[in-house]
């Protein structure tokens, strides 16, 4: 029985030392140590000897069974260990390798241009507030001087929605008259109102039926005409340079009095004459004016009393002169390759 041991044993060992793989090892174990493996078959044969070679004999099954189980255990160790090295050499993270580009946006031209007004403006105290786009006729005309039937709203032919009190403002002007009529007629405003407008034209290279404005109100005692000059004339130099020139023409509108067209003097021909300025050496950016009375009146303000100026821009006006952008349909198109900041230079 001794000698079935002794040769059991080195079996088991050569075994061992030829496997490969850690099945292997535990296909081995499943054979050798289990209830009907020859480790058992061994101890079954106990029952025939005498107490005293069963005492000497059982010591060294124990010994062997223990010796199988170490030599097994060493070897599943050893093939966790490299299941578990390989494991980690795969997952190695290669920082020396170039990044994945992530792609980034960019912001839409039309917004970008807001901001920077907006901020220009901020930076001289004025807030930027906003209005409602489905606007009742009392705000976006009558208030503004503008009354049913008057000519003047000819030239916004506006989209009215259900009835005619209910329309989509064709201008951002009514949010003057709000502001006011919040304000109470008893404080200074200065506010600019950046904001959507509508009007039933048909799109083409210079028409949008909806477009962008951005309007201001300053409203104090004292104010005159020369503080809008002033005022525009600092506005112009910091969106389009420091060597901008601005000059007023007479113009028309309801709700000033009197009431202008402010140009700048073209900064790609720097006044000489191009075909942006259409050979005149001015662009014109705005309409402006003095708050007419009847407007102060008809928001709660005295008109002797206090005194103010109004402007309005055409945003997508001022981005198409600044990034030399030739068709409005370009905002408002999903060609983010156009409609955004990304790869534009300013003219
Ligand atoms: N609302 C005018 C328009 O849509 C633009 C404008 C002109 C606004 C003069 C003003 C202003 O506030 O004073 O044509």
């Amino acid at each position: 029985m001794k000698e079935k041991m002794n040769a059991l044993k080195v079996e088991i060992e050569e075994k061992l030392g030829s496997v490969t793989t850690k099945k292997e090892v535990i296909d081995l174990k499943n054979n050798y140590l289990s209830k009907k493996g020859p480790i058992s078959e061994l101890s079954g044969m106990m029952r025939e000897l005498s107490n005293e070679e069963k005492r000497e004999f059982g010591k060294s099954l124990n010994e062997l069974k223990t010796e199988v189980n170490r030599l097994i255990q060493e070897k599943l160790t050893y093939y966790e260990e490299e299941e578990l090295n390989k494991k980690l050499a795969s997952e190695q993270i290669d920082i020396t390798l170039p990044a994945t580009k992530i792609p980034v946006g960019a912001p839409n031209i039309l917004e970008h241009i807001v901001e920077e007004v907006e901020e220009v403006f901020m930076s001289m105290g004025y807030d930027v507030v906003d209005g409602p786009e489905v606007e009742e006729d009392k705000y976006n005309f009558e208030l503004l001087n503008i009354p049913k039937g008057h000519p003047a709203r000819d030239a916004q032919d506006t989209f009215y929605i259900e009835d005619e009190n209910i329309l989509l403002r064709s201008q951002t002007s009514p949010v003057q008259a709000r502001t006011m009529l919040a304000a109470g007629g008893n404080k200074p405003i200065r506010m600019i109102c950046p904001g959507k407008t509508y009007r039933r034209d048909a799109d083409d290279a210079t028409h949008s039926h909806q477009f962008m404005q951005i309007e201001g109100l300053l409203v104090d005692k004292n104010i005159s005409l020369s503080d809008l000059k002033g005022t525009f004339d600092v506005i112009a130099k910091k969106l389009f340079g420091e060597d901008i020139e601005t000059r007023f023409r007479p113009s028309y509108y309801q709700f000033t009095e009197p009431s202008v067209e402010t140009d700048i003097s073209c900064f790609a021909c720097k006044g000489h004459g191009c075909s942006l300025c259409k050979n005149t050496g001015w662009i014109t950016v705005s309409g402006a004016g003095m708050v007419h009375p009847n407007v102060l009146k008809n928001c709660g303000y005295d008109p002797k009393e206090w005194t103010g100026f109004a402007f309005g821009f055409g945003a997508e006006r001022l981005a198409m002169l600044k990034y030399g952008i030739h068709d409005i349909r370009t905002f408002y198109q999903t060609d983010l390759r156009e409609s955004s900041v990304f790869d534009r230079k300013e003219v």
